[in-house]
C-alpha cells in the first residue's frame, strides 16, 4: 500500500467502515424485505437481463417497491457510489465516471441533487475480470456519518454482472448495460458499462476508436490516460478530455448554466442550492381530441 492509499483510508474511515462481506448471493438470498418482484419482467422482452422496476427506471424492481423519499435519496446515492469506489480500488478494478455523474463532478465534486442514477465505465478487459471472479458478490458495508452522531447503518451492495456483456454490438439494445452496483436495501444502482475495442471503425481508419453498446462512440485519447479525481470524498479516475466529453453530450451549457431543476449553482458555497418554493412545471399532455357526439 504506497502512501497515498493509506491516507485515504484513514481519512475514509470515519466514513465506511471496510468490512464487506463476501459471499455469492443468489437473488432470494439477498431480496429479504419483499414480499413482491416489482422488476416488470412479465413486460419485458424476454432476452433481456436486467428488469427496471415497474414505478422507476432507475430503481432495480426486485428490491424495491417504491421510490427513495427525495431527503434521502442524495444520501442513499452518496453512500452507494463511495461503497462501488471503494470496493473497485480494493479489487484492483479500474473504472471512471462518465455522464451525469461526470457533470456533477465537474461543477462540484458530487453528485448532482437532482438526479437519480449514477454511470460509470471500464474496459472490457475490466469487466470480463468482474464477470469471471465476482458475478453475483455481495458486499457490507457499516456506514457511518462523520458529521453527526448518527447511528451508523448496516448495507448491503450487490454487484451483479449481465451475461450478454459477451455480446458486443448494438444489435443487442436490450442489454447495453453490462453490470450493475446495487443497493439491495432500495433498489438504486450504478450503471456500469464496457467500453470497447470498434474494430470496425478502426478498420475504416478511425484510429483508437472506441464504442459501447449504448452507442455512445469515443475515441482512446478522450478517455486516457485517465486522471486523478475526488467525487463523494472518494478518489475516482476521470476521462481525460472531461470537458470535450460533456460538450459533446450536454452542450457547452451544462457547464456554463446556474440554475437547472429547482436549483441554483452557489458560487459561495459551490453547492447547487435548492430554489425555495420551486414547483416542477408540469408536463403538457397532449390535447386529447372529444371524440364526436
Ligand atoms: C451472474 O450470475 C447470475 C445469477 O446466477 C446469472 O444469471 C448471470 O448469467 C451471471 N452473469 C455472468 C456474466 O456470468
Amino acid at each position: 500500500m504506497n502512501l497515498t492509499t493509506l491516507l485515504i483510508r484513514l481519512c475514509l474511515l470515519p466514513l465506511l467502515a471496510f468490512s464487506p462481506a463476501y459471499a455469492d448471493a443468489d437473488f432470494l438470498d439477498v431480496r429479504t424485505s419483499l414480499d413482491r418482484d416489482r422488476s416488470g419482467k412479465r413486460g419485458d422482452p424476454k432476452d433481456k437481463y436486467f428488469h427496471e422496476s415497474t414505478f422507476h427506471s432507475h430503481y432495480d424492481g426486485r428490491f424495491a417497491q417504491k421510490e427513495v423519499s427525495a431527503d434521502v435519496r442524495l444520501d442513499h446515492l452518496t453512500a452507494l457510489i463511495r461503497t462501488f469506489l471503494s470496493t473497485m480500488a480494493d479489487l484492483g478494478a479500474e473504472t471512471w465516471i462518465m455522464h451525469g455523474t461526470l457533470l456533477g463532478w465537474w461543477w462540484n465534486e458530487k453528485i448532482l441533487p437532482w438526479d437519480s442514477d449514477l454511470d460509470v465505465q471500464v474496459t472490457e478487459r475490466t469487466m470480463g475480470f468482474l464477470a469471471k471472479y465476482y458475478n453475483m458478490t455481495e458486499y457490507r458495508y457499516t456506514i457511518g456519518n462523520a458529521l453527526n452522531d448518527e447511528e451508523p447503518v448496516s448495507r448491503s451492495y450487490l454487484l451483479e454482472i449481465n451475461p450478454h456483456y459477451t455480446i458486443r454490438g448494438t444489435e443487442d439494445y436490450l442489454n447495453v448495460i453490462d453490470a450493475r452496483w446495487i443497493d439491495t436495501e432500495n433498489g438504486l444502482f450504478i450503471d456500469i458499462s464496457t467500453v470497447r475495442v470498434d474494430h470496425e471503425e478502426r478498420k475504416k481508419g478511425r484510429e483508437g476508436a472506441l464504442m459501447c453498446k449504448d452507442k455512445h462512440t469515443y475515441l482512446e485519447k478522450d478517455i486516457f490516460p485517465l486522471r486523478e479525481g475526488i467525487f463523494e470524498g472518494i478518489t475516482v479516475k476521470i476521462p481525460y478530455e472531461y470537458e470535450w466529453l460533456l460538450e459533446e453530450e450536454y452542450g457547452a451549457g451544462s457547464m456554463a448554466v446556474t440554475e437547472f431543476e429547482g436549483h441554483k449553482f452557489s458560487s459561495t458555497s459551490k453547492l447547487w442550492e435548492p430554489i425555495p418554493g420551486w414547483v416542477r412545471p408540469p408536463k403538457r399532455r397532449p390535447t386529447r381530441k372529444r371524440p364526436p357526439p
